[in-house]
């Protein structure tokens, strides 16, 4: 897949976005756009395809009809929206965090009950609601995430309390991020919403095909000018057993590299890529704006707590800037196979209804894990709020 817009349109490009970064348009727009066999999504695209008035919002396909059911999280339906966008605006942002207490004593005094999951990484949080934070409190939570990585919390109603109330709560942390087509609730496109049940065929079940395990460490979305930051992924429904998504602790990752090797990857960029995770769309999903990809360094540090992180992921990082191929390989290979292996850096979150795991996505990586059966009607449902943070710098 190559760019196709001119050299004076990409160079006027990057004089708006003020980076080193590229836009591919080479997808189809919505009315020539010809569905491969196996497309999953409902029959009525077709008319769409046909007579395009629009944006035009698509069902996903699921396994059976929740929205005439008595299922709790109907607006939180998966959704496709078929249009034509241009790229993201850039952002400046300036996060919450600057301003909290270094000790966070508002935050820990309305805390009763905390428990780290792991010294390096997590924190489990009960007995406290996301929604009733002041912004005091907002502040101290999102350093503290910042300092564990991830911070699980328990119990929670945000989702209950509806999804302008939801999307009110993560504009607090930054401007709330638009996936290039992942699908969100009807009618909010800047919310994601990740939705497996025993309708098979989705990108999850397309991106496994072929593999020998299910795990796909990344960072979300890092392809972007401005990647998020503090990052909400909330539970709706989650199978009994399974589906749990595993974390990795990226400044760990930095910290254990002798100071000759840190040197040396702070003195490196990486191009991240929004293609890789857009050629999934050929079995499954539109996108509703062209790729990206945009060079960010390959350490980056913490605005706030100034911890240094590695900053390249298997997901999104399409190679190591200004090297030859071979080296780029080896160099990512090499971080890669050190952070996934460190699973004394890494934990896991099991899902329990009312679950809302907060991780700071500047320092952290993720996977989910599909290891649970579909044909017992296991339905996982999720609803992620993704503020967008700032450039990434060293
Ligand atoms: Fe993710």
């Amino acid at each position: 897949m190559s760019p196709n817009i001119s050299s004076a349109e990409q160079s006027a490009l990057n004089t708006t976005l003020g980076v080193n970064s590229t836009i591919h348009t080479s997808f189809t727009p919505n009315a020539d756009f010809t569905p491969p066999e196996d497309f999953a999504i409902l029959p009525t695209l077709q008319e769409v395809l046909i007579n395009p008035k629009g944006p035009t919002e698509i069902p996903l396909k699921t396994q059976h009809d929740y929205t005439n059911d008595n299922y709790k999280y109907k607006d939180f339906l998966p959704y496709v929206t078929l249009t034509s966008e241009p790229a993201l605006a850039p952002y400046e942002h300036i996060d919450v965090a600057t301003h909290a207490d270094p000790e966070k004593k508002a935050f820990f005094a309305a805390v009763p009950n905390r428990k780290d999951m792991t010294p390096n990484i997590g924190t489990e949080v009960r007995g406290i609601q996301l929604s009733q934070l002041t912004e005091k409190q907002k502040d101290e939570m999102a350093l503290y995430v910042a300092e564990r990585g991830i911070v699980v919390f328990r119990d929670q109603d945000l989702v209950d309390q509806g999804i302008e109330s939801l999307k009110e709560f993560g504009s607090y942390f930054g401007r709330l991020h638009t996936h290039q087509w992942g699908p969100h609730p009807k009618g909010h496109p800047d919310l994601d919403i990740s939705f497996r049940d025993s309708a098979k065929g989705t990108y999850l079940d397309d991106r496994a095909e072929g593999a020998l395990n299910t795990i796909a460490w990344h960072t979300d979305m890092s392809y972007e000018v401005n990647p998020p930051c503090t990052t909400f992924l909330c539970s709706l429904t989650t199978p009994e057993c399974g589906g749990d998504t595993l974390y990795v602790n990226c400044m760990t990752a930095y910290d254990r590299l002798s100071p000759p090797m840190q040197q040396f990857l702070e003195g490196l960029s990486a191009v991240h890529s929004g293609t890789a995770q857009s050629l999934l769309l050929t079995k499954s999903l539109l996108a509703r704006r062209p790729t990206i990809d945009t060079v960010h360094p390959v350490v980056r540090k913490h605005p706030v707590t100034g911890r240094k992180a590695l900053w390249v992921n298997k997901g999104h990082t399409a190679r190591i800037a200004g090297v030859k191929k071979p080296e780029s390989d080896l160099l990512l290979n090499f971080l890669y196979d050190h952070i996934h292996r460190g699973i004394d850096f890494q934990t896991r979150v099991k899902w329990e209804k009312g679950t809302v795991t907060v991780y700071d996505n500047r320092m952290v990586q993720h996977s989910v894990t599909l290891d649970y059966a579909l044909d017992d009607g296991a339905i996982r449902h999720l609803v992620r709020v993704t503020p967008q943070g700032e450039r990434p710098a060293l």
